[in-house]
């Protein structure tokens, strides 16, 4: 291809580290601006580099508030590499006509498959056992060494009932537990049918569950959906799950609740503020910690990387892209 026929490609900038596949795929179809590492960029940086670009493949914690979506004049389309897009005001993005995408299903069962097992290593201590081991403090067997709860015929009680909270309830089927659930939308009958779903208000379920699962998106109805309150309403012996968002729980709340055993454990793989951590959290044994990996197998976060690279281009070339999440943006372009 000739220079200028090249020079009149659409120009991407991707704000950080992706896989090398999706960067393969947009140097094809575009002018790449690829910020190679995992540092991310300030909104200041941002607003710079964005400068002539037609679309911007961003992740979490790249911030689109509203007055950060004012810089990205030109900009057709946001592909954000996550199934969530609370780091992007999309009523905001929408107003301005720039379109946001977003990476379901890919991630589905990958991250239930983490959700259940931060609730089996919190519920039988493996983390614990783990250290015990490797430490050297394993001199004999114990009959009650490292006791922790039943995960089969337990109660398991999942806020949020759409694909990933159905993706756990599925997991939980196979442990022969009862599965119970809160949602503001009722789950379709044949789902609650085939699941064996049992719709419960926010109250029982808490009450009620011996594992609570948490499987909402981030919206200011659902910040701190679990605090203090929320904690003292569940048993003592249950365990808190988050592969969902940090923000949906009051970790201060949470941490305090974990050290003074109002509720036995937790697995959490997201916090309020990433990467850092509340500090009594990190001091406490009753509490199984991960650095928001549950979406993170190899072929997941490059299937993750791909799709939202083929966003992007499908965008850029005047396509519908495939996981768009403000169609309004498109239609009212079409007119
Ligand atoms: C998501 O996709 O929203 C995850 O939290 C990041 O993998």
């Amino acid at each position: 291809m000739c220079d200028n026929l090249r020079s009149m490609k659409p120009a991407v900038l991707v704000t950080k580290r992706i896989f090398p596949e999706a960067i393969a795929y947009l140097k094809e179809h575009a002018e790449l601006d690829y910020v190679e590492s995992d540092d991310g960029m300030s909104a200041e940086e941002l607003a710079v580099r964005i400068r002539g670009k037609q679309a911007v493949v961003s992740q979490l914690m790249n911030k689109f508030t509203p007055e950060v979506l004012t810089t990205l004049e030109g900009v057709k389309v946001i592909a954000n590499v996550a199934v969530g897009y609370d780091n992007v005001d999309v009523p905001a993005a929408t107003r301005l006509g720039i379109m946001v995408t977003h990476t379901p299903d890919v991630l589905t069962d990958t991250t239930a498959d983490f959700a259940f097992a931060l609730l089996m290593a919190a519920a039988r201590r493996v983390v614990e056992g783990h250290y015990y081991v490797h430490s050297g403090q394993w001199t004999k067997w114990r009959v009650d060494l490292l006791l922790g709860q039943d995960i089969h015929h337990r109660t398991l009680g999942i806020l949020g009932m759409g694909r990933i909270g159905q993706a756990v309830a599925r997991r939980a089927k196979g442990f022969s537990m009862r599965v119970i659930y809160h949602d503001t939308q009722r789950a379709p009958e044949a789902v609650e049918k085939e699941l064996g779903l049992e719709p419960v208000s926010a109250e029982e379920l808490l009450r009620e569950s011996d594992f609570v699962s948490l499987h909402v998106p981030l919206m200011p109805e659902t910040r701190h959906l679990i605090g203090a309150r929320e904690l003292r309403m569940m048993k003592p012996t249950a365990i808190l799950v988050n592969a969902a968002r940090g923000p949906v729980v009051d970790e201060p709340a949470l941490a305090e609740a974990l050290e003074q055993r109002v509720i036995a454990g937790a697995g959490l793989d997201v916090y309020e503020n990433e990467p850092r951590v509340h500090p009594l959290l990190l001091k406490l044994e009753n509490v199984v910690l991960a650095p928001h990996i549950a979406s993170a197998s190899v072929d997941t976060r490059r299937k993750m990387s791909m799709m939202a690279a083929e966003n992007a281009v499908a965008a850029i070339e005047g396509r519908r892209p495939p996981n768009l999440l403000n169609p309004e943006v498109w239609e009212r372009a079409a007119k």
